[in-house]
Protein backbone atom coordinates (compact mmCIF):
# COMPACT_ATOMS: atom_id res chain seq x y z
CA UNK A 1 0.00 0.00 0.00
CA UNK A 2 2.51 2.41 0.48
CA UNK A 3 4.04 1.57 -2.83
CA UNK A 4 1.00 2.71 -4.59
CA UNK A 5 1.02 5.77 -2.14
CA UNK A 6 4.66 6.59 -3.29
CA UNK A 7 5.75 6.53 0.21
CA UNK A 8 8.72 4.76 1.70
CA UNK A 9 9.18 2.44 4.45
CA UNK A 10 6.12 1.88 7.07
CA UNK A 11 5.08 -1.92 7.62
CA UNK A 12 1.95 -1.64 5.51
CA UNK A 13 -0.33 -4.18 3.74
CA UNK A 14 -0.16 -5.76 0.71
CA UNK A 15 -2.08 -3.69 -1.90
CA UNK A 16 -4.75 -5.53 -4.27
CA UNK A 17 -2.00 -6.22 -6.73
CA UNK A 18 -0.12 -7.82 -3.80
CA UNK A 19 -3.30 -9.79 -2.82
CA UNK A 20 -3.19 -11.15 -6.01
CA UNK A 21 0.44 -12.04 -6.24
CA UNK A 22 0.23 -13.82 -3.06
CA UNK A 23 -2.64 -15.60 -4.30
CA UNK A 24 -0.82 -16.66 -7.56
CA UNK A 25 2.71 -17.32 -6.17
CA UNK A 26 1.43 -21.34 -4.86
CA UNK A 27 0.24 -22.01 -8.71
CA UNK A 28 4.13 -20.11 -9.96
CA UNK A 29 6.12 -22.54 -7.94
CA UNK A 30 4.23 -25.53 -8.21
CA UNK A 31 4.68 -24.94 -12.26
CA UNK A 32 8.13 -23.87 -12.43
CA UNK A 33 9.94 -25.38 -9.25
CA UNK A 34 7.49 -28.66 -8.37
CA UNK A 35 9.19 -30.91 -6.04
CA UNK A 36 11.50 -28.74 -4.72
CA UNK A 37 11.37 -28.68 -0.88
CA UNK A 38 12.02 -24.93 -0.14
CA UNK A 39 12.05 -23.49 3.28
CA UNK A 40 10.35 -19.91 2.85
CA UNK A 41 12.34 -16.77 4.76
CA UNK A 42 10.51 -13.34 5.38
CA UNK A 43 10.82 -10.84 7.17
CA UNK A 44 8.91 -9.74 10.61
CA UNK A 45 6.93 -6.68 8.23
CA UNK A 46 3.75 -7.57 7.06
CA UNK A 47 3.55 -7.38 3.60
CA UNK A 48 6.28 -10.03 3.17
CA UNK A 49 4.37 -12.35 5.78
CA UNK A 50 0.97 -11.81 3.66
CA UNK A 51 2.37 -12.45 0.35
CA UNK A 52 3.82 -16.32 1.72
CA UNK A 53 0.72 -16.65 3.56
CA UNK A 54 -0.93 -19.20 1.14
CA UNK A 55 2.58 -21.21 0.67
CA UNK A 56 2.60 -24.43 2.60
CA UNK A 57 6.20 -24.75 3.47
CA UNK A 58 8.00 -24.30 6.67
CA UNK A 59 8.39 -20.19 7.04
CA UNK A 60 11.13 -18.49 9.14
CA UNK A 61 10.77 -14.85 9.45
CA UNK A 62 14.06 -12.68 10.17
CA UNK A 63 14.55 -9.37 11.43
CA UNK A 64 17.50 -9.02 9.61
CA UNK A 65 15.24 -9.35 6.22
CA UNK A 66 13.24 -5.79 6.93
CA UNK A 67 13.45 -3.37 4.89
CA UNK A 68 16.23 -0.46 4.95
CA UNK A 69 15.38 1.76 8.16
CA UNK A 70 14.81 5.35 6.71
CA UNK A 71 14.84 6.64 10.08
CA UNK A 72 12.77 9.97 10.09
CA UNK A 73 11.88 9.71 5.90
CA UNK A 74 9.75 6.62 7.57
CA UNK A 75 6.13 6.91 6.01
CA UNK A 76 7.32 9.65 3.80
CA UNK A 77 7.54 9.90 -0.44
CA UNK A 78 10.58 11.48 -2.05
CA UNK A 79 9.09 15.11 -3.12
CA UNK A 80 8.90 15.32 1.04
CA UNK A 81 12.34 14.15 1.78
CA UNK A 82 13.21 16.37 -0.69
CA UNK A 83 10.93 19.64 0.74
CA UNK A 84 11.96 18.72 4.62
CA UNK A 85 15.65 17.36 4.17
CA UNK A 86 17.74 18.85 0.70
CA UNK A 87 20.48 18.26 1.86
CA UNK A 88 19.81 14.27 2.86
CA UNK A 89 18.42 14.37 -0.59
CA UNK A 90 21.22 15.62 -2.59
CA UNK A 91 23.91 13.70 -0.49
CA UNK A 92 22.32 10.43 -1.06
CA UNK A 93 22.27 10.96 -4.43
CA UNK A 94 25.47 12.01 -4.36
CA UNK A 95 26.71 8.32 -2.64
CA UNK A 96 23.43 5.92 -2.38
CA UNK A 97 25.23 3.28 -1.08
CA UNK A 98 27.28 5.42 2.59
CA UNK A 99 24.07 7.66 2.50
CA UNK A 100 22.51 6.84 5.74
CA UNK A 101 19.16 8.15 6.72
CA UNK A 102 19.45 10.34 9.61
CA UNK A 103 18.23 7.89 12.77
CA UNK A 104 18.07 4.81 10.36
CA UNK A 105 20.50 2.85 7.61
CA UNK A 106 22.44 3.36 4.76
CA UNK A 107 22.77 0.52 2.16
CA UNK A 108 26.22 -0.55 3.43
CA UNK A 109 24.67 -0.90 7.00
CA UNK A 110 22.05 -2.87 5.77
CA UNK A 111 24.91 -5.41 3.81
CA UNK A 112 26.59 -5.59 7.59
CA UNK A 113 22.96 -6.86 9.07
CA UNK A 114 22.69 -9.44 6.32
CA UNK A 115 25.68 -11.01 6.80
CA UNK A 116 24.27 -14.24 8.83
CA UNK A 117 21.77 -14.18 6.45
CA UNK A 118 24.09 -14.80 3.58
CA UNK A 119 26.05 -17.24 5.46
CA UNK A 120 22.88 -19.11 6.16
CA UNK A 121 21.84 -19.16 2.61
CA UNK A 122 25.62 -20.43 1.93
CA UNK A 123 24.77 -23.58 3.80
CA UNK A 124 21.35 -24.04 3.10
CA UNK A 125 19.57 -24.86 -0.41
CA UNK A 126 16.17 -24.37 -1.64
CA UNK A 127 15.28 -21.28 -0.10
CA UNK A 128 12.62 -18.96 -0.78
CA UNK A 129 13.16 -15.01 0.12
CA UNK A 130 10.35 -13.13 0.41
CA UNK A 131 11.83 -9.67 1.08
CA UNK A 132 11.83 -6.15 -0.18
CA UNK A 133 13.38 -4.05 -2.57
CA UNK A 134 16.54 -3.05 -0.73
CA UNK A 135 17.43 -6.32 0.80
CA UNK A 136 16.92 -7.84 -2.28
CA UNK A 137 19.73 -5.46 -3.63
CA UNK A 138 21.87 -6.29 -1.16
CA UNK A 139 21.57 -9.99 -1.66
CA UNK A 140 21.35 -10.01 -5.65
CA UNK A 141 24.18 -8.06 -5.58
CA UNK A 142 26.60 -10.46 -3.37
CA UNK A 143 25.42 -13.30 -5.77
CA UNK A 144 26.23 -11.63 -8.74
CA UNK A 145 28.98 -9.69 -7.83
CA UNK A 146 27.67 -6.11 -8.08
CA UNK A 147 30.01 -3.16 -6.90
CA UNK A 148 28.76 -1.32 -4.06
CA UNK A 149 28.25 1.76 -6.09
CA UNK A 150 25.77 -0.23 -8.27
CA UNK A 151 24.45 -2.29 -5.81
CA UNK A 152 21.18 0.59 -5.01
CA UNK A 153 19.80 1.10 -8.32
CA UNK A 154 19.97 -2.68 -8.78
CA UNK A 155 15.96 -3.56 -10.47
CA UNK A 156 14.47 -5.37 -8.57
CA UNK A 157 10.80 -6.21 -10.10
CA UNK A 158 7.51 -6.73 -8.18
CA UNK A 159 5.46 -9.89 -8.31
CA UNK A 160 8.71 -11.92 -9.67
CA UNK A 161 10.71 -14.64 -8.75
CA UNK A 162 14.09 -14.56 -9.30
CA UNK A 163 15.67 -17.79 -9.01
CA UNK A 164 19.47 -18.01 -8.53
CA UNK A 165 21.24 -21.14 -8.69
CA UNK A 166 25.33 -21.62 -7.69
CA UNK A 167 27.52 -22.40 -10.11
CA UNK A 168 31.54 -23.21 -9.86
CA UNK A 169 31.82 -19.68 -11.29
CA UNK A 170 28.83 -17.02 -10.70
CA UNK A 171 24.90 -18.14 -10.75
CA UNK A 172 22.67 -18.75 -13.04
CA UNK A 173 19.15 -17.16 -13.17
CA UNK A 174 16.13 -17.33 -14.41
CA UNK A 175 13.06 -15.07 -13.74
CA UNK A 176 9.57 -16.14 -13.41
CA UNK A 177 6.84 -12.95 -13.67
CA UNK A 178 3.10 -12.99 -12.68
CA UNK A 179 1.94 -10.35 -14.90
CA UNK A 180 -1.24 -8.75 -12.52
O1 LIG B 1 11.16 1.84 -0.09
C1 LIG B 1 12.35 1.97 -0.38
C2 LIG B 1 12.99 1.08 -1.36
O2 LIG B 1 12.88 -0.25 -1.05
C3 LIG B 1 14.43 1.43 -1.52
O3 LIG B 1 14.44 2.37 -2.47
O4 LIG B 1 16.78 2.88 -1.85
O5 LIG B 1 15.91 3.24 -4.18
O6 LIG B 1 15.15 4.71 -2.29
P1 LIG B 1 15.65 3.34 -2.71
Amino acid sequence: MFNVEGKIGGDSMLSPRGVEYARQLPGLIHEHLAGQHLTVWTSTMRRTIQTGQELDYPKLQWKALDELDSGVCDGMTYEEIEEKYPEDFANRDEDKFNYRYRGGESYRDVVLRLEPVIMELERQENILIIGHQAILRCIYAYFLNFKHEDLPYIQIPLHTIIQLTPRAYGCDEKRLKVDI
